[in-house]
């Protein structure tokens, strides 16, 4: 069967990065090709090296990019690019060229907390404010728009009266280790048995 070779893009800790290695770690036709990041002293380059992983680092005027993004692709023979807490805008050509194969994993039930400035705690901040009886993480293509793409799944968390940001922010880092490598993994080997 033929291998399926994804790229990882991200700027922070990386759990979810470090959590999708993991999961194709010997997988029989999906590996991981390299995380790239925008953050030299991200969190995620340490723990990458410490994999044996290969982390590719470019600054911010570089991973805008499309060119310097799709020939990087090329050259690994990228098929699909994932998104893993990257916080850059992904310029359009290469979205174009990457139609419906970049993913992205957002921590609220989009369209709801979505958008430009929603991220980190900010969002889990937003959803206790709003009153909201429910969160949870969307797994979605990327388009032009920030966290507006096709979603792919979703999963939800009952928020209760007593959560803070902080609390509700550990119920949604679970779904996420435990959803966003079997999406990733359904979907790149969906395209294969089309
Ligand atoms: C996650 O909450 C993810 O949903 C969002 O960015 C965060 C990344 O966290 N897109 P980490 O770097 O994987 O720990």
């Amino acid at each position: 069967m033929k291998n399926i070779r994804l790229a990882l893009f991200a700027s922070g800790t990386g759990s979810n990065a470090l959590n999708i290695i993991d999961h194709f770690a010997g997988h029989s036709c999906v590996e991981v090709a390299f995380v790239l990041t925008n953050r030299a002293d991200a969190l995620v380059v340490e723990k990458c090296r410490l994999r044996g992983v290969k982390t590719i680092i470019l600054n911010n005027e570089l991973v805008a990019e499309a060119d310097v993004l799709f020939k990087i692709c090329e050259e690994h023979k990228i098929d699909f690019i994932v998104l893993a807490g990257y916080l850059r805008l992904i310029p359009a050509e290469l979205i174009e060229k990457y139609e419906e194969r970049i993913l992205n994993i957002h921590p609220s039930l989009l369209p709801k907390f979505g958008g430009k400035g929603m991220f980190g705690s900010r969002i889990h901040e937003a959803v206790i404010s709003s009153g909201s009886k429910e969160s949870g993480i969307s797994i979605h293509y990327v388009n032009k728009n920030f966290d507006e793409g096709r979603i792919i799944a979703q999963f939800g968390c009952k928020v209760e009266s007593t959560d803070t940001a902080e609390t509700l922010g550990a119920k949604i880092k679970l779904l996420e280790q435990v959803y966003f490598p079997f999406v990733i993994q359904e979907t790149v080997t969906s395209c294969i048995h089309d």
